[in-house]
């Protein structure tokens, strides 16, 4: 099967940020004495700032007014900034920069389709920011995944139909957003694992072998 658009997830797809994201709400839940482990951990991923903290305060042993919450996830996204600040181009996943230019070499249309409001500022630290045709970020969304808003926007950036598109994603709340959408997914990582997912990719290069 040949697609003619195929939309990236960022985080952990594209750049390897997993591991800051993990570390700024650990420190959030240590300052706060909220149990926090990896495995909450996975649920964050792909679900937006806000949902995400709403997750880690299913742990929290009191209530935090609508104002503590919007202090709690701008202190983390603080944290989050400060590591991201570490990021180069050595951050971007194996095989990223050959599967896009092979993508490209093939008239692919290649777009991003990410719920982070930090997109931009990860492209351009990572020297990817002219690599798309696309890019559809958490600054132009209401929902977040598994809300399908992001990826029909990318969509609708790149003139395409969902159904001529194939979404690659690393989580599950992603993958769900992708079907949502009425896209194909391919899930490399975790999201390999999940049934709705049409591909599992062992690489990110399998997709040369799917979407060409
Ligand atoms: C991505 C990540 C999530 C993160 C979300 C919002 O989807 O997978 O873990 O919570 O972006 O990121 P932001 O940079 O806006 O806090
Ligand atoms: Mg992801």
């Amino acid at each position: 099967m040949r697609y003619e658009n195929v939309i990236f997830d960022l985080d952990g797809v594209l750049v390897s940020t997993d591991e800051y994201h993990y570390q700024a709400w650990k420190k959030i839940a240590d300052e706060e004495g909220i149990y926090f482990d990896r495995a909450i951990n996975n649920r964050l991923r792909g679900v937006s700032r806000m949902a995400s903290l709403e997750i880690i305060l299913e742990r929290a042993e009191k209530n935090y007014t609508q104002a503590e919450k919007e202090e709690l996830a701008q202190r983390k996204n603080r944290y989050y900034q400060e590591l991201l600040g570490n990021l180069t181009i050595e951050d971007t996943l194996k095989g990223v920069r050959e599967t896009l230019a092979g993508l490209r070499k093939n008239a692919v249309h290649i777009a991003v389709g990410s719920s982070s409001k930090n997109t931009m500022r990860i492209l351009t630290q990572v020297g990817l920011e002219n690599a798309f045709d696309a890019i559809a970020d958490g600054t132009e969304i209401t929902h977040s995944k598994p809300d399908p808003e992001v990826f029909l926007l990318a969509a609708q950036k790149l003139g395409a139909k969902p159904e001529n598109c194939l979404v690659v994603e690393d989580a599950p709340a992603g993958v769900q957003a992708g079907v949502n959408a009425g896209m194909q997914v391919a899930g490399i990582g975790e999201a390999a694992k999940v049934s709705q997912a049409a591909y599992a990719l062992q690489e990110i290069r399998d997709l040369l072998n799917i979407a060409v």
